[in-house]
Order: C-alpha cells, then sequence, then structure tokens
C-alpha cells in the first residue's frame, strides 16, 4: 500500500550546499573555509544585504508587505521594470512577462509547460544540482550537451529532435553556475542559426540568475540583442531572479520574460504560465515586487554602485585565486566572470577522494559532475592563498 503517487520520489532530498553549510558552520576550527555558499559575502563572512534594497523594503508600509500582489501575472510595474533592467532597449519583439517565485519559479514554469511528460530536456553536463530535480518533478528526462561546446548542443538538438515534437534547451550564460563560464557572441549565433533549421518548435531557456555580476555589465549583456534574429519556430524564455541581483534570496521572486516572433505565441505561453502561478503559488511576493519596481525608479544609482562594489571584490577575489591555481598547476573549467569556479577532474571516482581530503582539512566546497565548485563569492580574499595551497596537496595526494 501506498499514499504516494506512483512517478513521485519518495527519497528525502539531500541538497550538499544545505548539508555542507550546515556542517561548516558547526565547524569550530578557526582556520575552516567555507566555499559552499552561492550567497555573497563580504570579507568579514557576513551575508551581504544591499542598503538600498532593504532600506526601500523596511519603509513599504505594514499594509503593502501584508497585501497580496495586484494578479496572478505579477504586479505591471514590476514587470516593466524588470524588462527595461534585463533587456536595456536591446530586443525588439513580441514580448510578455510573469512574476515567479524566484528563478527556481521561472525554470520551473518553463519545465513544467513546454515538454510533453517523458520527453527530454537538454542540459548542460555542469550545471545547477536544481534542473534534474525539477525535471524529474515534471517527468522528464535530461540529455546534457558539452557545456562549453556549441557544436555539441547542436548535434543533440538535431538527435533530439528525430524522437520528440519539441526542444527546450537550457542555457545558464553569463556566469554559469558552477563554472563562470558564459556563451560568447559567435557561440550564441550559431546556435539562434541552427535552430531555424530545425523547423520544430525550439525553446531556449535562458537562466541569466547572475547576469548582474558580469565584470563588464555592458559586454555581459551584449548576446541579448542577438534574440532579435530568431526566427518563428524559436521561443526564448529568459528566467531572472531577484535572488542575487537584489541579494535578496529570501524574498522567492523572479520573472520570465518571453520572446518570440508571433505574438500568438507569446500571449499563449504566456497565459499557461500565469494558469500555473494560480496553481503553484498564486501570486508573488508583493513587497519584494514594490521594492524593485522602487529601487528602478527612485534609487537605481545608488544600487548599482552598491552592487559595483561587490563585483569588484568578486573580481579582485577571482583574479587572485586563478592565479594561484595557475602557479599550482591546478586545472579548472574555462571562467569568465560569476560567483563560481570549478576545479575540473576526468572522473568523478578522484572527486570524491579530493573532497573528502579537503572536509579533513576544514575545507567545505560543493562536488558537481566532475568537479568541485568553489563559491569565490563566499570566501575572504585573506583565505584563497590558504584554498589554493590546500587544494594544492590534496590533489598531490
Ligand atoms: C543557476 C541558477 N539558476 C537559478 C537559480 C535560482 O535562484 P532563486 O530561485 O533563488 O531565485 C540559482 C540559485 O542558486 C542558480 O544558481
Amino acid at each position: 500500500m501506498t499514499f504516494i503517487r506512483r512517478d513521485a520520489n519518495p527519497n528525502k532530498i539531500a541538497d550538499e550546499v544545505f548539508v555542507l553549510s550546515k556542517k561548516a558552520k558547526e565547524d569550530k576550527d578557526p582556520k575552516k573555509i567555507n566555499a559552499t555558499i552561492g550567497s555573497i559575502l563580504d570579507e568579514n563572512e557576513e551575508l551581504v544585504a544591499f542598503k538600498s534594497v532593504f532600506e526601500t523594503f523596511d519603509a513599504l508600509d505594514d499594509k503593502d508587505k501584508a497585501r497580496y500582489a495586484d494578479n496572478f501575472e505579477g504586479n505591471k510595474d514590476y514587470l516593466e521594470a524588470v524588462y527595461k533592467h534585463v533587456l536595456k532597449g536591446q530586443v525588439d519583439l513580441p514580448h510578455r512577462l510573469v512574476a515567479t517565485s524566484g528563478g527556481t519559479g521561472a525554470i520551473t514554469l518553463a519545465f513544467k509547460n513546454i515538454l510533453e511528460r517523458g520527453d527530454q530536456v537538454l542540459l548542460p553536463h555542469i550545471a545547477w544540482g536544481a534542473y534534474k530535480t525539477i525535471a524529474e518533478d515534471h517527468a522528464l528526462k535530461v540529455t546534457t550537451y558539452n557545456t562549453f561546446d556549441v557544436d555539441d548542443l547542436i548535434l543533440k538538438a538535431h538527435e533530439l529532435c528525430k524522437s520528440q515534437d519539441k526542444l527546450l534547451i537550457v542555457i545558464n550564460s553569463p556566469c554559469h553556475n558552477p563554472t563562470g563560464f558564459a556563451f560568447d557572441l559567435a557561440m550564441w549565433d550559431k546556435l539562434i542559426k541552427a535552430l531555424e533549421a530545425i523547423e520544430k518548435p525550439c525553446v531556449i531557456l535562458n537562466d541569466i540568475a547572475y547576469l548582474d555580476y558580469t565584470y563588464d555589465l555592458k559586454k555581459g549583456r551584449e548576446y541579448l540583442k542577438l534574440f532579435n534574429e530568431i526566427s518563428a519556430n524559436t521561443m526564448v524564455i529568459i528566467a531572472f531572479s531577484l535572488s542575487k541581483t537584489f541579494t535578496s534570496y529570501g524574498l522567492r521572486t523572479g520573472a520570465d520574460i518571453i520572446l518570440a516572433r508571433n505574438k500568438e505565441d507569446v500571449d499563449a505561453l504566456a497565459n499557461v504560465f500565469e494558469r500555473s502561478c494560480r496553481a503553484l503559488w498564486s501570486n508573488v511576493n508583493n513587497a519584494a515586487m514594490m521594492t524593485f519596481a522602487k529601487v528602478m525608479r527612485d534609487k537605481r544609482e545608488e544600487f548599482l554602485l552598491e552592487k559595483d562594489g561587490y563585483i569588484k571584490m568578486l573580481k579582485k577575489r577571482s583574479d587572485l585565486f586563478l592565479k594561484e591555481l595557475d602557479a599550482y598547476h591546478i586545472p579548472y573549467y574555462p571562467y569568465n566572470d560569476g560567483f563560481f569556479i570549478t576545479i575540473s577532474f576526468k572522473d568523478n571516482q578522484k572527486r570524491d577522494n579530493v573532497h573528502e581530503l579537503l572536509l579533513k582539512r576544514h575545507v567545505y566546497t560543493l562536488r558537481v559532475n566532475l568537479g568541485i565548485r568553489i563559491a569565490i563569492c563566499s570566501v575572504p580574499y585573506n583565505k584563497l592563498k590558504d584554498l589554493s595551497l590546500i587544494l594544492k596537496e590534496v590533489l598531490e595526494k
């Protein structure tokens, strides 16, 4: 006898980040290094919460914090502010936005509503672990492409469309989690052209959770203008998250930006998404949406300046850490910008051994496929030399 739906997974979810950061917190060694957390911590290892954001949030009327949002789709001024902030006027295509419960909600809506049950979603071979959980939750299977190789992605897309009627391709760029890799303009261009030839509906889900932390903010967004070139069989969904942009991980707010050549295609999907919002979480956090709209209207410069300070902090950390890795000949995946750098491994057994040895040295990191992720966003500058030395010693064992 079971009380659970047949295709539900009854095993307790083990999110390694949460398990390891708890372990790290309990570790009393003064030299411990916690490189698991995907949030920005300052040089004193304190969680960063932008003043411009939380002063605005705190100044909201209690009734605004208490009340429901205007509708399921999201408050109009929030959606307009997201569109403007993300695309900066670079895209001229029919579009609609739907507010979501964080970036996770934005990804969930796409996984839930595009492919048929049993279809395969195309994911990078090294990726944020939650994609697989979300896929499983919506009875989707997974095919992976080489994270760094657009030709492999195109090949996999061609193969997959022989066995299913639609494609859903996840591209987490720029600031890919866990490697910090970014698709360049040539890769985006090649992909967009290749999808035209597929002649079946293709959806690119561009997860931009960390877009606001590229080292060159203008260059980091340049690729977005290439979406103007999509053909009628391609749709782009940009999954935006307020978690990193506003250091407001717990406010659970994000959005999907739906772009396509035909307005009817956009409206049809937005209506489906809106219905899912109603079914999943009803409406998203009203105070968070109000805060975003207000900051973008009244405190944008202050916010950008504050964020820029932390981008510079990340750059300083990544410059040093990469220099140390190079000096010790420690291999890592291509890194452009972002919160994470990942040490590369040829096999997962060796990776597991190294991960275990690091734990014995009070160093907490996250295992990913063929890699060990170092969250430079949460390791202070003055611990990075020690961290690279420990890595070198452990890798030599
Ligand atoms: C690659 C990636 N996408 C999306 C998200 C979603 O973030 P949230 O649901 O907190 O907005 C995260 C969060 O860690 C992430 O790393």
